[in-house]
């Protein structure tokens, strides 16, 4: 006898487990299941409907197999259900049997598993959002998006927190996912045979999704609800909402106090703070650093992204008045995804204490995204980028400096001031000098803390960990803003 498990949707994994469970209870081998998701075209013979598994009765498994599980259900192969039925039935004969990664099943559940996170970390970096008016005149942005496996709902918490103050929707063959302001909700796909070119994605998104997606107004109290405010502050897109919020209810406070004097004939309707120009400026700002930053995720515009663990783009304030470009990300950085956190960005937050600079209000960055290194035993050896890959990346760097537009870059090191005046310079030769940049921006440049770290003689270092903490005091003298307090 063959039984039919029937699941709610291809990536169903309570549903799959509460199947499981009953069937690995009752001793079911998995040649007597036929899987199916619900609306999915059956075979040529009708399987008996099995019976509703109770849910109580249980076994538990380890913590990593659920994890698995949790993956490799978003992976397109039909037979994964089957597959991580078979391994739940080895896990129960060995529990350790995740351990032994030559074991095929183990090794093809892993697999897909593995080709699931790459598929979501693609649909992370590769999506670009365009902008449109929505009919009450506020902005939306939309995507297409094809993904290999099923993977919408996985990839979507990310873009949730990452443009958690925009108002979008992603449209992919299969499902579409829409973000509010507060609530994402997930709705069918677009037919690849349907898929928009860049022009008709506005039109099919008016077409088929405006209807559906009914988008609430910026919400501040259900977005403080959702997340609560003590965890702004780690939530780099979090920085905009405080923003949005403070400058609407500035341009409504504004505008009051512009308005002629003159008796006024209508009674007057109290003023609702409304989204501003600014407020949508600087939105945009954001999600033009939040654009680069996705893209620069893919980048391979030379070969330094194979070995590295990820792009390290550059982070502070989307108008920062100053900012600091290093050299490359160090060993930490690779790892973590964020410049200057190890011990050359610990020597660098040290100094910027010492002379009086906030680092929240400074946007840091490098000249190169990723880490180069040579392996050397388990340790990865920096090595100096060459000006190919320092050209390679100069695009990166332009575009958030044209997109933050700062008065002052402070150029870290030899690498940071020829990928910013385009040529080889020794640092000599152009530190204590304020110089332009092809952004107009004026430009200092100094050591590079690595520098500092590296010294050998203990008075040496300090005389000239000294003179470094000197040039930052000149920048807060260029630009009192950037002062802590
Ligand atoms: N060195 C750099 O130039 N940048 C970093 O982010 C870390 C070390």
């Amino acid at each position: 006898m063959t039984y039919l498990a029937e699941l709610a949707s291809p990536v169903d994994l309570e549903g799959w487990r509460r199947w499981a469970r009953a069937f690995a209870l009752a001793g079911t081998p998995g040649e007597a299941i036929e899987w199916r998701v619900a609306g999915e075209e059956a075979g040529l013979f009708q399987p008996e409907p099995a019976p509703l598994p109770g849910a109580e009765a249980g076994f538990s498994v380890p913590r990593r197999f659920l994890q698995l599980a949790e993956t490799a259900i978003c992976h397109r192969d039909p037979e994964r259900f089957a597959l991580l039925y078979a391994l739940l039935q080895a896990v129960l004969r060995q529990r350790d049997i995740l351990a032994v990664a030559i074991d095929p099943l183990v090794a093809r559940v892993g697999g897909m598993a593995k080709a699931v996170r790459r598929d979501i970390h693609k649909m992370h970096a590769f999506v670009r959002f365009r902008a449109i008016e929505d009919e009450g005149g506020g902005q939306q942005f939309i995507a297409w998006f094809e993904p290999e496996h099923h993977i919408v709902e996985a990839a979507a918490p990310f873009f949730q927190r990452r443009f958690a103050a925009m108002r979008w929707s992603i449209l992919t063959p299969e499902r579409s996912v829409h973000w509010d302001g507060v609530e994402l909700r997930f709705a069918d796909g677009v037919p690849r045979s349907a898929a928009p070119s860049e022009d008709a994605l506005e039109e099919l998104w008016r077409s088929y999704y405006a209807a559906i997606f009914n988008p609430a107004r910026l919400k501040v109290q259900a977005m403080r609800s959702e997340m609560p405010e003590k965890y702004w502050k780690n939530l780099p897109e979090a920085r905009l909402i405080r923003p949005l919020v403070e400058n609407a209810e500035r341009r409504a406070r504004e505008m009051v106090a512009a308005m002629p004097a003159l008796p006024n004939p209508q009674p007057q309707r109290p003023a609702m703070p409304s989204l501003g120009a600014s407020a949508m400026a600087e939105a945009q700002a954001v999600t033009r650093l939040e654009e680069l930053r996705t893209q620069a995720a893919g980048c391979r515009n030379c070969p330094l992204w194979a070995p590295a663990t990820q792009t390290v783009f550059g982070e502070g304030p989307e108008h920062a008045s100053v900012v600091f470009v290093g050299e490359q990300p160090g060993d930490s950085e690779d790892l973590k995804g964020r410049p200057f956190v190890g011990p050359a960005g610990q020597l660098f937050d040290r100094a910027l204490g010492e002379a009086g600079l906030d680092r929240q209000k400074v946007y840091v960055t490098n000249a190169v995204k990723h880490f180069k290194f040579e392996p050397r035993g388990k340790r990865r050896i920096h090595q100096k980028p060459n000006t190919g890959e320092i050209r390679a990346c100069r695009p990166w760097l332009t575009g958030e400096l044209a997109t933050i537009r700062p008065k002052l870059v402070v150029a870290l090191g030899a690498t940071a001031v020829q990928s910013l005046i385009g040529k080889a310079t020794s640092l000599r030769s152009v530190r204590g000098q304020v110089l332009k940049t092809d952004n107009d921006a004026e430009m200092m440049a100094t050591v590079h803390p690595s520098y500092l770290l590296r010294v050998p003689d203990e008075a040496l270092r300090a005389s000239e960990y000294a003179k470094f903490v000197e040039d930052l005091r000149l920048v807060g003298e260029h630009d009192p803003s950037v002062r802590m307090g």
